[in-house]
């Protein structure tokens, strides 16, 4: 993994380069123009940020069925650091008009998605995918449908600088966030000083981001505690087609010790045709055999992130089953994984009923809980 790196790195940043570029083409605007002067609004004016939920009396807690994250020695989390993490996270003024946050396409109220097909960032700025949940992002090994950043601190970057999200520069969001006395002292506390720079805030972001872990799902109640009636009937039958007559799990795995419901490998499912201008994982290796593969996304609270698929193009979960029942789409690479399957109607509703028995209740609180923030003009 750690051999990897370097290169990932290196390419993570081309592909940033062609999606930003071809984003900006697409938008006929130019994001490199003056910026404007810092905006006044206040931080708590967007949707509110989710609970560290795993973080207690200074540790992670792993739900049990979870991986456990990797946390670089480089950065430690520490109570400080997440609470200047969740932060910055509802901030906007960490966006270049100071109309998005974090928070405003990773909302608590909608399984930390957008619940829109593609994401609408600065400017009203329609994106190329899905956004993807924040929910156990931290047990990922790569991030992105593309995989094109393999750490929390590293990725944490990638939104904050993309024209299409937040289009900011790092000197704009240092200015920014000197700007305002209070985060001094959130500084002082997480980092020994209260110099900004953007590694220091994507540090604080990814130290916050570890603590989302959301487990204990009905599944998990019955996998790996023994809770015989936490799941319905439905749904068992359901996850027995998933592991046989589906064939789902093995690229959605659940092993003995943990269920991360995801290889993280790369595979071409058929949600593209040819000619799509979402290369996938190519733009990252510029392997032939890469063109539309993604990566495989957990499954864990997947009933609370539609719309579906890395381009949002699923609007239902029952439209997610019956992609795979057809086979996916016919385009040249599709894996041979995926052919038709030909499920019953019962089949496929018994399907439908084991994704929704993998919602933790941690992202249904947080999704009830959560009030929906009205957007500043012109946001949305
Ligand atoms: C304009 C909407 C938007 C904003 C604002 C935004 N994101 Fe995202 N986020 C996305 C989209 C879209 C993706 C998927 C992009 C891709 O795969 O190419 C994503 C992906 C991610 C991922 C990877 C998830 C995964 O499954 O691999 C993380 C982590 C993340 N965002 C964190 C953040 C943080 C932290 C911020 C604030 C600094 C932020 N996002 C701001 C839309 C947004
Ligand atoms: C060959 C590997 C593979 C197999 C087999 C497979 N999946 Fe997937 N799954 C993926 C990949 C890759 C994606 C992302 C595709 C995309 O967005 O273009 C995905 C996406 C999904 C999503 C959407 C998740 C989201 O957050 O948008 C769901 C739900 C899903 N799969 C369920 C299933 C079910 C149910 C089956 C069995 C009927 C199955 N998968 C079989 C690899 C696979």
């Amino acid at each position: 993994m750690a051999l990897t790196r370097r290169p990932l790195a290196v390419a993570l940043l081309a592909a940033t380069a062609a999606l930003a570029a071809s984003a900006r083409a697409r938008a006929g605007g130019d994001a490199t123009g003056p910026a404007p002067a810092a905006p006044a609004a206040a931080p708590s004016d967007g949707p509110p940020a989710p609970e560290p939920v795993a973080w207690r009396d200074g540790r992670l807690v792993v739900p049990k069925g979870l991986p456990s994250p990797w946390v670089p020695p480089s950065n430690p989390a520490t109570d400080a650091k997440i609470a200047l993490g969740r932060r910055l996270f509802v901030d906007r003024r960490l966006s270049r008009d100071g109309t998005k946050s974090c928070a405003d396409c990773h909302e608590p109220r909608l399984g930390l998605g957008d619940g829109r097909r593609t994401a609408v960032g600065v400017r009203g700025q329609v994106g190329p995918r899905n956004v993807p949940t924040l929910w156990n992002v931290a047990t990922y090994p790569a991030l992105f449908w593309d995989g094109r950043a393999v750490s929390l601190e590293a990725q944490a970057e990638g939104p904050l600088l993309a024209p299409t999200e937040l289009d900011m520069t790092e000197a704009l969001l240092v200015e920014r966030v000197a700007a305002d006395a209070g985060y001094g002292p959130a500084f002082v506390a997480a980092f020994g000083s209260a110099t900004v720079t953007l590694r220091r805030v994507a540090h604080a972001l990814a130290s916050f981001e570890r603590t989302l872990l959301a487990g204990d799902a009905p599944f998990d109640r019955w996998w790996f505690h023994g809770e015989e009636a936490a799941v319905t009937p439905a749904a068992r039958r359901g996850y027995e087609l998933f592991r046989t007559k589906a064939a789902c799990a093995g690229c959605h795995p659940v092993h003995a010790a943990e269920a991360p419901f995801s290889d993280f490998e790369f595979h071409a499912t058929g949600t593209v045709v040819e000619g799509s201008p979402d290369l996938g994982r190519f733009a990252v290796t510029g392997r032939e055999e890469d063109r539309g593969r993604f990566r495989t996304p957990s499954l864990r609270n997947v009933a609370l992130t539609g719309p579906w698929f890395h381009d949002g193009s699923a609007a239902t979960l029952a439209e997610v089953v019956e992609h795979y029942d057809v086979g996916g789409k016919a385009a040249a690479g599709r894996t041979p994984e995926i052919s038709p399957l030909r499920l019953s109607a019962t089949e496929k509703a018994d399907l439908v009923a084991f994704l929704e028995a993998l919602s933790s209740p941690v992202a249904v609180e947080a999704a009830r809980a959560a009030p929906s923030a009205p957007a500043p003009e012109g946001a949305r």
